[in-house]
């Protein structure tokens, strides 16, 4: 059997108590964090109080070699995934592969950033369009599809949660500073007149802990903050209504013309 478990947002203590009471029960435990990170991934807690070890495992031990599955055929095994584990992932793919080799599996789903960015911002989940992610830019890779993305969403009166790439093997994570400046290339490159240093953006930040950051600024006085440690997200809201403004400007520290 094989379990994926959420390990929800911000650090190990979001794990359900079904997750936790379906670890104690279970043979050989892994995790993942190159979808998404926790504060603290040595999940000290999660050993101490299963007795068991967690392998983490890399990127291609999972969707190339499927490690879990070698072992989920005769013995009970987790693979532990930050958020809920099959929201922005690809482990969909392991359940299928799972189901040619008839092993069984089961979901334990967590927290996701999919609800709780839009929910803390103060804005209306049924008002967001398509998400989309901005990734690392390279020497010949600089994809304007986010952008795009935002166009498209901002057509059909639609919010965009942009999430932001990782590259867990360098340890390197994009902040929200990299991601506005990534969006402001691309306008300077195919100039359509989508977003600018006007443009009011919202930027959250470790959400999950006790103290998440939300921001939400004209992106000239965005790109300038420094938002602390990652994980950070953006979201580019459409035209909002008075109560999602009143709550950028309460919450978030937004200037009060928004609301006109
Ligand atoms: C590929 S998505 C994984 C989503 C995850 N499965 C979930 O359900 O939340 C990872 C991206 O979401 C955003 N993200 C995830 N957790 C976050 C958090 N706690 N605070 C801020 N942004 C977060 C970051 O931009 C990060 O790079």
């Amino acid at each position: 059997m094989l379990y994926i478990i959420g390990l929800g947002l911000y650090d190990e203590d979001d794990i359900s108590i079904k997750g936790m009471k379906t670890l104690k029960r279970c043979d050989r435990i892994f995790a993942e964090f190159y979808t998404a990170k926790l504060k603290d991934q040595k999940l000290s807690t999660i050993r101490e109080k299963t007795g068991k070890d967690v392998k983490i495992l890399a990127r291609e031990e999972i969707e190339e070699d499927m490690t879990p599955l070698k072992y989920a055929q005769g013995e009970d095994v987790a693979l532990l995934v930050p958020g809920d584990p099959l929201v922005a992932t690809t482990h969909s793919n392991l359940i299928l592969e799972a189901r040619k080799k008839n092993i069984k599996t089961r979901i334990i789903h967590s927290s996701s950033i999919f609800s709780a960015a839009p929910g803390l911002a103060g804005l209306q989940i049924y008002k967001f369009g398509k998400t989309t992610t901005i990734p690392f830019p390279e020497k010949n890779y600089f994809p304007h599809s986010p952008y795009l993305t935002i166009k498209d969403n901002l057509e059909y009166n639609a919010h965009t949660l942009i999430l932001l790439d990782i590259k867990a093997e360098e340890n390197r994570y994009m902040s929200a500073n990299e991601g506005l400046e990534y969006l402001l290339r691309v306008e300077k490159e195919r100039k359509e007149n989508i977003i600018d240093l006007n443009t009011l953006a919202v930027v959250l930040a470790r959400v999950g802990s006790s103290d998440p950051l939300i921001r939400a600024d004209l992106i000239k006085r965005l790109i300038v903050e420094d938002f602390g440690r990652p994980l950070h997200c953006l979201i580019i809201p459409s035209t909002l209504h008075f109560l999602e403004a009143e709550y950028l400007i309460e919450i978030g520290g937004a200037p009060p013309d928004i609301l006109k």
